[in-house]
């Protein structure tokens, strides 16, 4: 059977899918536009993409001969779900391999933002520092305040459990009741409203769908304290970039830090501009080992998934309804 990989990926993945089956990877250090990818496609059995590729309607149906899915990536938004699972296609995504290292840069940021760290090396870097001073580049505790966390899903739940050394009061939303977050570190399920009011740190770790699709926006950000930290390393679209803008201009809010963008590559300008938010190249999840373990998790899958098994992280095991 063939496969054809979006992008090249770590070795160790591509060497499992090797030994199965004929692979084709894209030669270009590039991400390839829709239309390379439906041509690449032609006599494909699987697709491994990643989640700068739109896989659509347009492409899942181009290739009859297509049958499985691996996406290199936890968010599966760029597929059309509804589409494969009606091709009887499974998906598969690549969880759990990436939530300490996403919830690690989400802290990276937290505490980047608070104590000014960016702004503050290009001070220091560019020879404006002229010795202590009582006033200079003044940020904000993190110890004992309290800390939002919106999507308490495997990596909100991990980023929220980092708080521990910190003694962090802790307010979570979430469709469902997070036992582990309740009882290790007493942390309440509230409505976003009273997280958005009370929170010093807010953090973002949901999927993007149509209920996340800008549920930060401009009355979400009014709502929050002056003195609060927006993080996010989930999708750029869950927060109106637009209304961030504003914010962070006329000071409703004291930072931001942004792993991911709305328009993804593409960044406001007046958001570059501005000195109270850090900007990060979607790469929470980028170390040498977990984006080595990514692979892997994706080439299982595939593996499993042409073989006509079900793939271990598939995620529409509605497929295979009636074969269980
Ligand atoms: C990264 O953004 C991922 O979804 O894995
Ligand atoms: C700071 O360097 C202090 O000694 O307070």
């Amino acid at each position: 059977m063939k496969v054809f990989v979006t992008r090249k990926i770590p070795e160790p993945g591509l060497n499992l899918l090797r030994k199965e089956f004929e692979v084709e990877i894209n030669p270009y250090d590039r991400a390839l536009s829709k239309e390379e990818i439906i041509g690449e496609l032609k006599g494909k059995d699987g697709l491994l993409c990643l989640l700068t590729d739109p896989i659509d309607e347009d492409v899942i149906n181009s290739e009859p001969k297509l049958k499985m899915i691996a996406n290199y990536a936890v968010g599966y938004d760029n597929v059309d779900i509804k589409v494969a699972t009606d091709r009887k296609i499974p998906v598969s995504n690549t969880p759990g391999v990436l939530t300490d290292t996403t919830a690690e840069m989400a802290w990276a940021l937290l505490f980047s933002v608070a104590r000014r760290i960016v702004e503050s090396d290009e001070f220091t870097r560019s020879g404006r520092f002229k010795g202590w001073a009582p006033m200079l580049m003044l940020g904000q505790d993190v110890s004992k305040k309290t800390l939002g966390i919106i999507g308490a899903g495997r990596i909100g739940t991990a980023f929220a459990l980092k708080s521990k050394g910190f003694n962090m009061n802790v307010l979570y939303v979430d469709n469902r009741l997070n036992e582990t977050l309740e009882n290790e570190l007493g942390a309440k399920k509230v409505d976003l409203p009273f997280l958005l009011k009370e929170s010093d740190f807010i953090s973002l770790h949901v999927a993007l769908n149509k209920s996340t699709y800008h549920m930060i926006s401009e009355k979400e950000l009014k709502r929050m304290k002056k003195s609060a930290v927006l993080i996010n390393t989930s999708r750029g679209p869950v927060i109106n970039e637009q209304a961030l803008v504003k914010a962070l201009k006329e000071k409703w809010i004291f930072g931001a830090g942004l792993d991911v963008y709305e328009h993804e590559p593409e960044i406001s300008d007046e958001l570059k501009k501005l000195d109270n938010i850090i900007l990060q190249p979607h790469s929470a999840s980028g170390t040498i080992e977990t984006r080595t373990k990514m692979a892997t998790t994706a080439a299982e899958n595939m593996i499993a998934g042409l073989k006509g098994e079900i793939p271990p992280n598939c995620v529409n095991t509605e497929v295979f309804k009636g074969k269980l």
